[in-house]
């Protein structure tokens, strides 16, 4: 039985929750020493769209809407992200951003609202509070322990987070930057042929799609049988566009949810948030080019080996797995494709405030 070799979730989960507010304190301390310099202002050119003054601008259609998780722990990779977005795009004036942090942390949304403020003052921004605490009772332990934090699981709530007005929306993990312009990925077009298309990311059909779920999932005819008529394959959900209005009226939260409340039965994989959303989506999805999420920069799962670029053109680099190039700069052991991160590093080290 699959449940005789899995960890005791529950327990698990209060460790993760316990590290976490537990941490929330050092953190924020440790984040106090933390400073971030001021990005430049970023203007648009002539040709881009005049979008309407606040308040009404968070929800432009002529904007590109991008949401983001928010957190300390991984502030200075959103920071770079954010940074990089701005810096790529023609049209850096229309790009709305919408942040989501923890609920449980109202202290550390303040502390991330002034440090979003004085780096980036310019920034047309929303911050949206995520019940993390109620989502961290659905989840069930994975092989890796950061993927088990609830904020991980925020993608799956934005249709209900952010206003109703967003119709699309461009989600991007915090370990990431992008080298070209956002509106490109942003205009990838959702269901021209197929309606029913909620969500666009680069496909990976050579990759293994049995080895995401378990021999108990694939043996339960009940449970395999929600790919019969598709052709699953692996996609990585940290860079996704998402129809926020289909996804609305398919209800697609409660069938992920729906999920994560069997894995917590009985267990059908093994990672964190990703699986339910190949349960749901893999095979249905909208394309978008690989250039789109150069993905696996932070190495391997178990020892965050160094990894290289897939072949063919680069729009966006991400340090997706174990290793962080921010940590490993750190530690003076990068790997060499780090070096593509650092220009995007706004952190202002206490060597750099003397000199
Ligand atoms: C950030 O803080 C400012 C100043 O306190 C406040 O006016 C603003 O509404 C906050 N923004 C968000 C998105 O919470
Ligand atoms: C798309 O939706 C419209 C309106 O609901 C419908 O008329 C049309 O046949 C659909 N097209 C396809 C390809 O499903
Ligand atoms: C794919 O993964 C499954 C489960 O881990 C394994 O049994 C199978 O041999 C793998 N197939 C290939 C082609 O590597």
């Amino acid at each position: 039985m699959a449940s005789t070799h899995a960890p005791n979730s529950s327990a698990f989960i209060r460790f993760c929750l316990i590290l976490l507010v537990s941490t929330d304190a050092a953190a924020i301390t440790a984040h106090h020493q933390q400073h971030f310099k001021q990005a430049p202002k970023f203007y648009n050119s002539p040709t881009c769209a005049t979008i309407v003054p606040e308040p009404t601008d968070t929800c432009s259609d002529e904007a590109v809407h991008v949401a983001m998780t928010l957190d300390i722990t991984y502030l200075r990779g959103s920071m770079a992200a954010i940074f990089s977005v701005l810096q790529h795009s023609s049209c850096p004036e229309n790009v709305v951003f919408h942040f989501v942090t923890a609920a449980s942390r109202a202290s550390s949304s303040l502390l991330l609202n002034r440090t979003l403020s004085n780096s980036f003052p310019y920034l047309n921004f929303q911050i949206y509070p995520f019940n993390d605490l109620q989502v961290a009772g659905l989840i069930s332990t994975s092989i890796r322990s950061a993927l088990d934090c609830p904020l991980n699981y925020a993608r799956n709530y934005l249709a209900n987070l952010l206003p109703s007005c967003v119709r699309k929306i461009v989600y991007l993990d915090s370990d990431l930057v992008l080298v070209d312009d956002i509106a490109k990925l942003a205009a990838t077009p959702l269901g021209i042929d197929n309606n029913d298309t909620v969500l666009a990311a680069p496909e990976y059909c050579n990759a293994n799609f049995s080895a995401y779920f378990t021999p108990s999932f694939w043996s339960n005819p009940s449970l395999s049988l929600t790919f019969a008529g598709r052709r699953p394959c692996y996609f990585n959900t940290g860079v996704m566009v998402i129809d926020l209005q289909r996804w609305r009226a398919g209800d697609y939260t409660r069938k992920i949810e729906e999920w994560m409340e069997l894995q917590k039965r009985m267990r059908i994989y093994e990672l964190g948030s990703l699986p339910p959303f190949l349960l749901v989506f893999a095979g249905n999805i909208g394309p978008v080019d690989h250039r789109w999420n150069q993905h696996g920069l932070g190495g391997d799962n178990f020892r965050g080996l160094c990894r290289d670029l897939h072949p063919g053109p680069v729009s966006l680099l991400h340090w997706s797995g174990k290793g962080k190039p921010w940590a490993r700069l750190d530690a003076n052991r990068p790997c060499p494709l780090d070096a593509l991160w650092a220009p995007y590093d706004l952190l202002q080290t206490p060597f750099a405030l003397e000199a």
